[in-house]
């Protein structure tokens, strides 16, 4: 059933806006606050690439693989810090995980909330930082981030998450841990792209 355009508007506007405003004046507002948006959105965009990690999406063939590579079971409790478009926790919920994704910037974050409404995923997303979230009851973490956050994880990883569980990261390794397995991505590009899958227990011992 289409819903008619006016009541559309209707939940998005007030209703008093559109009917006592005149459409010379209503128009420019609408105008400016789309604007601000659009130019807010970005500024905070470019503020967490400058001060915490850029939003590159994995690529979505590499996402998968490192679902695969993760080898998880149904039920296992599973982040991903700084989850973008919500892609990798989506794949995860997909498998029949709990899956939960953290994301600072405006953006990814908004991506994310429509993806999982699209594809109708039980996967949750939270606006947090994740430095500031219990690791001690997760199964498998996911990391795409930067060596000078993947440093100040690697104590949180040591300190919070139980033995046998698992860390798994795209292109940047836990300063001297040993993988239990390394698995390369982009053929030709040598240890550039790889997903290093750690087990708490055995790779920081
Ligand atoms: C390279 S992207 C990876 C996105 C996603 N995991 C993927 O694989 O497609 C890293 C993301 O981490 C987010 N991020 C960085 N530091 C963060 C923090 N402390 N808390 C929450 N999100 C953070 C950034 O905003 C960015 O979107």
């Amino acid at each position: 059933m289409s819903i008619p355009f006016f009541l559309l508007i209707d939940r998005v506007f007030p209703y008093t806006l559109y009917k006592f405003l005149p459409m010379n004046i209503l128009l420019p507002i609408l105008a400016l606050l789309f604007l601000l948006i659009i130019v807010g959105g970005f500024s905070v965009t470019i503020y967490y690439a400058v001060f915490y990690v850029p939003y590159v999406p994995t690529p979505k063939k590499i996402a998968k693989k490192m679902i695969e590579v993760a080898n998880l079971k149904k039920k296992q409790r599973v982040f991903d810090l700084g989850a973008g478009d919500g892609r990798i926790i989506i794949y995860a919920d997909k498998k029949g995980c709990i899956s939960t994704g953290f994301e600072l910037s405006w953006l990814p974050f908004i991506l994310a909330k429509i993806n999982i409404l699209i594809q109708r995923s039980k996967a949750k997303i939270y606006r947090k930082n994740f430095l500031k979230k219990s690791l001690e009851n997760v199964d498998c973490v996911f990391c795409y981030l930067w060596p000078s956050v993947m440093k100040k994880l690697q104590a949180k990883f040591e300190k919070e998450m139980k033995k046998g569980s698992k860390v798994v990261s795209y292109c940047f390794p836990v300063k001297n841990w040993k993988p239990i397995r390394k698995v390369p991505t982009i053929k030709g590009r040598g240890d550039a792209f790889l997903i290093y899958i750690y087990e708490i227990g055995k790779s920081n011992n």
